[in-house]
């Protein structure tokens, strides 16, 4: 895609990866972008963040249209993650910056990653400013969104925020800017983002957002380092964001099992029979048909989880295996939870179940229901009840 001019003299110089289809485990099933930008002061033009390597050769047409590349007088890196660096040692052989400009922190992950002390490092502090003549840059840290270098770089008199990481979406689009784009899909990219990579930092999240409002930073454009810029819907996006990172819930309930001969699946539909009705919502995901990440995004705002598997060598299905580590991994907030399952000769499913549910600091309101082999009616009759139980925990809120 060509460069865009997002605001006078600021330019998109990114690059669209229409064919990413995970990331760290996280199916991006619609592709991703990196993002990337190029300031013009009066004095000195500023690149910020760079690309991921596969994609330097596009990268650097990108910037030949904007501007000869040898002007370019300073790089900022943001972020030491190689989606944003993995392009850099390239840029930086054929920029010849003055500087490149970041924290402690991110000179030590470019060192480690590159080995290249003979770079011209500026190390900046949170807060420092940076004079472009006629526009400044201030730099704020965001540490954990995404790694504990991550910052910010504001321009406060374009009210213009790049904030790497935060904000972004894994969506590969020719469109730039969030009002060019379907909102509903937007924002589930958005949630499944946060879900996927910032729901273990929310904490982190919620102290930077804490940080935005002390500092007065009011951005009127929001250009994140993946995915769609804001312009529009900066109100929507900063509450679902508050949201998100306090860990609210809804009246939502997620059942997930895997199967190996249908029982589970079976005391599923009944668990999601018991638990329907109005003011709640019911999700069955079985695990041959869903991707975790999915799971992660619905688990977001959902405020119950229940969880089946059968038993296979004394252990839970392998595809419940992956995604309890996975989701362990996230950290979900502020979850209620069951289990349930099949077994054949030791009855040992629920408690297997329920040890991992305790890890990811779900409260179990039930101890569970197991079933010898087939669920019988009755069997299945103790699913819907665990289903009516568990519904009546999440309408009370
Ligand atoms: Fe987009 Fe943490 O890198």
């Amino acid at each position: 895609m060509l460069p865009t001019e997002i605001k006078k003299d600021i330019h998109w110089v990114g690059v669209v990866d229409w064919d990413l289809r995970d990331f760290h485990g996280y199916s991006t099933e619609k592709g991703s972008t990196y993002n990337a930008y190029l300031v013009k002061g009066t004095s000195k033009t500023v690149l910020f963040d760079t690309v991921n390597a596969k994609f330097t050769g596009e990268f650097i047409e990108n910037l030949r249209e904007v501007i000869e590349p040898g002007k370019i007088d300073y790089i900022v890196c943001n972020h030491a993650e190689m989606d944003h660096t993995g392009s850099l040692a390239e840029i930086i052989d054929l920029v010849h910056p003055e500087k490149i400009i970041c924290n402690k922190i991110c000179q030590d992950a470019l060192l480690a990653h590159y080995n290249r002390s003979d770079w011209p490092f500026e190390i900046i502090k949170e807060g420092d400013g940076l004079d472009l003549g006629g526009r400044t840059v201030q730099f704020f840290g965001s540490p954990m969104i995404h790694w504990p270098e991550s910052m910010v770089s504001y321009i406060p008199e374009e009210r213009l925020l790049i904030s790497n990481d935060i904000f972004g979406q894994h969506w590969a689009t020719s469109e730039r800017f969030d009002d060019q784009v379907n909102q509903g899909e937007l924002f589930w990219q958005s949630a499944k983002y946060y879900a996927n990579i910032f729901m273990p930092t929310s904490p982190s999240v919620a102290k930077f957002l804490a940080k935005l409002e002390t500092n007065k930073l009011e951005p009127d454009m929001i250009a994140p380092d993946h995915g769609l810029i804001w312009r529009r819907g900066i109100p929507e996006i900063m509450k679902a964001y508050h949201s998100w990172s306090d860990g609210q819930t809804i009246p939502k309930a997620l059942v997930v099992y895997d199967t190996m001969w249908g029982s589970t699946a079976r005391m599923a539909r009944a668990i999601g029979r018991g638990l329907s009705g109005n003011g709640i919502s019911v999700r069955l995901f079985d695990l041959h048909y869903n991707h975790r990440s999915d799971i992660a995004t619905e688990m977001l705002d959902a405020r119950a989880i229940i969880i089946g598997s059968p038993i296979i060598n004394n252990h839970i299905l392998p595809k419940m295996a992956d995604l309890l580590s996975y989701l362990q991994g996230l950290k979900p907030m502020n979850k209620i939870g069951a289990s349930f399952g099949s077994y054949g000769w030791k009855n040992m499913i629920t408690k297997m179940l329920n040890e991992q549910l305790e890890k990811m600091k779900v409260t179990l309101v039930d101890e569970g229901v197991s079933s010898k082999y087939v669920p019988s009616q009755e069997i299945l009759g103790q699913c819907f009840e665990l289903g009516r139980k568990v519904r009546m925990v999440v309408l009370e809120g």
